[in-house]
């Protein structure tokens, strides 16, 4: 498998319990590395955005108002099979369902509240690392 990069997103509740260096240790463990990351408090419109392929869902009026609660970390992991392996680290999307050690389980609250994003297929990694970093900002 290839070396890869995905987006990942520390949303405001992991923020809020102050545990992005307990997340980010569980990405270097698995021999992911940091090669670009900002903390920032994202707009409506960059949320939006960002978020627009579930624009239809029912949820998407939450999940906006959610990510501008506060502020994020976004970055950027780069390493082998980068995609999968951060969703494994992740867990389920709902931490009810997040597997025992996955940062879901440990910190997420609700489905809502999840406390990480991460990129789900390679289009999808190019569009949202390109959503939020110049490609000079990415530092292998
Ligand atoms: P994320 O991986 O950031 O991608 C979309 C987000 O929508 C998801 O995590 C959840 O936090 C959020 N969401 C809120 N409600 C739901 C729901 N009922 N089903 C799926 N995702 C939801």
């Amino acid at each position: 498998m290839a070396t890869q990069r995905t987006l990942s997103i520390i949303k405001p509740d992991g923020i809020k319990k102050n545990v992005t260096g307990k997340i980010i240790a569980m990405f270097e463990e698995k021999g992911l590395r940091v090669v670009a990351a900002k903390r920032v408090q994202l707009t409506k419109a960059e949320a939006e955005g960002f978020y627009a392929v579930h624009r239809q869902r029912p949820f998407f009026g939450e999940l906006v108002t959610f990510m501008v609660s506060g502020p994020v970390m976004l970055m950027v992991l780069e390493g082998e099979d980068a995609i999968a392996k951060n969703r494994e680290i992740m867990g389920a999307t709902d931490p009810a369902k997040a597997a025992a050690g996955t940062i879901r389980k440990l910190y997420a609250s609700s489905i809502g509240e999840n406390t990480v994003h991460g990129s789900d297929a390679p289009e999808t990694a190019k569009f949202e690392i390109g959503w939020f970093f110049a490609e000079n900002e990415i530092i292998s």
